[in-house]
């Protein structure tokens, strides 16, 4: 074995050179890496004993891509074009030996090999579209010659990656191997290639599978119809979809030379940056400084939730998904049974879409128990409260449970508001209280805010964050205070709309600039779609704001076929000039001056505030790091991936700007808007919030 230099060995097998690669943890295409990879080819070429080179991993996985790290910082060479070249100049047969995840810069590594060859449990895919770039190296001109445009086509515009089976059929890959024999199966793959002196097989040289495309040319206008609806606002897939036009279209080196331009322009792209952000963000967000990855954690086999509301059902569900079961108690047999069914009916619609069986179903509920009895929770390792938003009541219930539940049980509120601590307070375990603040409908939403009390042991933060894991969310740790960090950033949004329906803007203004920055939905429509009486009642209600009036008049929202809008049978919203003149009365009564107010000044005025606020929680410790802070939007609130949360479009716009604009408005609409003094000091140091 030959070390070629710190991340490569080179070691011949009976006349077959094999290039290991070892770059923990993912073999990711580092600048080491591909010097390496490429001096070992030229060393392995000079070599008369080798005549055929094998490409294999070390580690878990095949190379898993190009070091996205690297991405926007100055080219070192050589560049994985380089290497592919000193690839394609090969005399010798080279065979890619594939486990674990062959991606994007790995998959084009082993598309440019003569043969490939990956063990049944190795996943290949181009997924450079999820960090809004495309295959940068030829993956979107060899993929559509080796398995077909249509297919190609799908695997890099959807980027999910798919199994060797799939390889194998499509004939991207050319033999599976045994699990764990993978270098055997390779060494006699190229032995038999030597020994029959089989060809040179080049992708690029293969032609028939392009010509079948150009003779179907709708293919391409169908997938553009179609990705448009999926990918509002991206960008990557239109220059994706454009250079898989190009392999059909244009040679083979004019169609490399295109695609190199196309990723030089997305990686320079503010979308692209932002969802390469989003990519570390997600994995930075369940690492706690203080919480070692060694903290011992808590098993949970039973969970029981109070409560059988919109919460709890959805909650429980989360966890009968997982295998876990679940007991729920009620106070009353009506809210029990209801909530029960409507688990049930969830599960049932599902299956009727197809995308569960009935037996699923049916396992599912078998883990379901619900009662009265509160003294069914005793057993329980976790309990989540779900229910009314009241102080006293959750004491209470905490009181109850502290005296009933095992000890060493951990205790949880899904609570959206209240102080955690004085909640953990009326127990005697406060160590084992935090808030596990579920997003609705709670068993689609991925986000978990898990909330550190300030006696949470770091035991049940840890248990608390592998469980979230367990059960498909993103748990983001927040600390204590109004709203914890998504709610608290939602109520300025919530403010600043209120008030710019009465200065000018009608709530359809308002909601389309917010849904044209890529949100799923404006605070209003998102209003009728929750109900606008949350929280209303009917005998305190006194027209004090233009909420309380349209509950007043039965614009109650979606469930009434009206709220600030009005609605169709088929829940088909449009604006609604009763609301209209509601508002323009209720403007007029307090003296307050209509002008016209530009899309502009409605983004800022909805966004800056988000920003500030998230910049006030990171003052007060109240999220570990600003990515964070984007995690909570991108997966609670629907943010939209490619502006990477706001804290970092509050970067990209310029953390000056946006403070020079919440001064402006601090002046002219009151000082809920002043700047927050983070903000004002990362603004004059010209610093991002990740210094913060
Ligand atoms: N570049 C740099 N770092 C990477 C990386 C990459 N391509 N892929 C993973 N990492 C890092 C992660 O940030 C993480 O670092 P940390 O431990 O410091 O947090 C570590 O490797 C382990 O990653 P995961 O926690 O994600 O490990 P998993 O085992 O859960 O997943 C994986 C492994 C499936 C490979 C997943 O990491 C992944 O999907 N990686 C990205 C794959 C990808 O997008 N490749 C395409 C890159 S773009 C490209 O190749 C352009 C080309 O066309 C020119
Ligand atoms: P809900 O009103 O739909 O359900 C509450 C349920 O709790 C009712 O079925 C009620 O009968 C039951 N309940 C009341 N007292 C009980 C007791 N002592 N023991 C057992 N059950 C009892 O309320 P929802 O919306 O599910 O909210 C529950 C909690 O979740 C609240 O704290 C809320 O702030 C929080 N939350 C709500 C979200 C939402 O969008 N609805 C989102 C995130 C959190």
């Amino acid at each position: 074995m030959t070390a070629i230099n710190s991340v490569v060995d080179l070691s011949l097998h009976d006349g077959v050179a094999v290039l290991t690669l070892n770059s923990p943890p993912v073999n990711a295409l580092s600048a080491a890496l591909r010097a390496g990879l490429d001096e070992g080819l030229k060393t392995a070429y000079a070599d008369a004993n080798a005549k055929a080179v094998v490409i294999i991993c070390a580690g878990r996985t095949f190379i898993a891509g190009a070091d996205i790290s690297e991405f926007g910082k100055p080219p070192q060479f050589p560049m994985l074009g380089d290497v592919l070249d000193t690839m394609e100049a090969s005399q010798k047969p080279i065979i890619a030996a594939i486990h674990g995840t062959a991606l994007g810069g790995g998959f084009e590594v082993a598309l440019t090999a003569h043969y490939r060859v990956a063990v049944p449990s190795a996943k290949l895919g181009l997924p450079e579209i999820k960090l809004g770039l495309l295959p940068g190296a030829g993956g979107t001109q060899r993929l559509p010659r080796l398995i077909g445009v249509k297919p190609a086509l799908d695997a890099i515009l959807s980027g999910t990656p798919f199994s060797a089976r799939q390889a194998l059929d499509w004939g991207a890959i050319d033999a599976l191997a045994e699990e764990g024999k993978l270098l055997d199966a390779a060494l006699d793959l190229a032995r038999s290639i030597i020994s029959d002196g089989k060809p040179l097989r080049r992708v690029k040289d293969m032609a028939d599978k392009i010509a079948a495309a150009r003779s179907n040319p709708s293919l391409f206008d169908a997938a553009r119809k179609d990705y448009a609806r999926k990918y509002r606002g991206f960008e990557a897939w239109k220059l994706a979809l454009q250079s898989v036009e190009n392999a059909v279209k244009l040679p083979f080196e004019e169609g490399i030379a295109a695609e190199r331009d196309l990723f030089m322009q997305l990686v320079s792209s503010t979308q692209s940056k932002a969802q390469r952000h989003v990519f570390f963000a997600e994995r930075q967000v369940s690492k706690i400084p203080d919480v070692p990855d060694d903290t011992p954690v808590l098993p949970i086999e039973k969970v029981g939730v109070l409560g059988a509301g919109t919460m709890g059902g959805g909650i429980s569900m989360n966890f009968l998904n997982a295998g876990i079961s679940v007991t729920i108690v009620e106070t009353r047999q009506e809210a029990l049974d209801r909530g029960l069914s409507t688990i049930r009916r969830n599960y049932e619609n599902t299956a009727a879409k197809g995308r569960m069986s009935m037996a699923d179903v049916e396992k599912r509920m078998s883990l379901l128990s619900g009662t009265l009895a509160f003294e069914a929770l005793a057993d329980c390792d976790l309990v989540i409260e779900a229910v009314f938003e009241n102080m006293e009541l959750k004491k209470e219930i905490f009181k109850k449970l502290d005296a009933t539940v095992k000890q060493g049980a951990i205790l949880a509120s899904n609570t959206s508001y209240l102080d955690i601590d004085e909640i953990a307070a009326s127990t005697r375990r406060p160590d084992h209280v935090l808030g596990l603040h579920f997003f609705s409908p709670a068993n689609v939403m991925r986000l978990l805010e898990i909330v550190r009390g300030a006696k949470t042991a770091k035991p049940v933060l840890a248990t608390a964050m592998q469980l979230a894991k367990k059960i498909g969310k993103v748990g983001v740790l927040v600390g204590v205070c109004h709203g914890f960090v998504g709610n608290r950033m939602l109520e300025q949004r919530q403010r600043e709309a209120n008030k710019l329906i009465l200065e000018g803007a009608m709530p359809w203004d308002v909601d389309r600039v917010l849904y044209d920055f890529g949100l799923p939905m404006g605070p209003f429509a998102m209003s009728d779609l929750a109900g606008l009486d949350i929280g209303w009642s009917k005998e305190k209600s006194s027209s004090s704001t233009v909420r309380e009036i349209l509950c007043e008049r039965d614009r109650r929202g979606q469930k009434t076929g009206r709220g600030f809008y009005d609605y169709d049978e088929n829940r088909k919203a449009t604006p609604s000039a009763e609301v209209e003149a509601i508002i323009l009365d209720f403007a007029r009564a307090r003296g307050i001056e209509r002008r016209v107010i530009s899309d502009d000044e409605i983004l800022e005025r909805t966004i800056y505030p988000m920003i500030n606020e998230g910049a006030k929680i990171l003052e007060e410790g109240k999220a570990q790091r600003s990515s964070d802070i984007d995690i909570v939007w991108i997966n609670g609130y629907g943010w939209p991936v490619y502006r990477g949360g706001p804290m970092f479009y509050g970067e990209t716009v310029g953390l000056d700007k946006v403070l020079a604009r919440l001064k402006d408005f601090e002046v002219r609409f009151g000082p809920q808007l002043k700047p927050a003094a983070l903000l004002e000091r990362l603004a004059s140091e010209g610093k991002g919030f990740a210094s913060a």
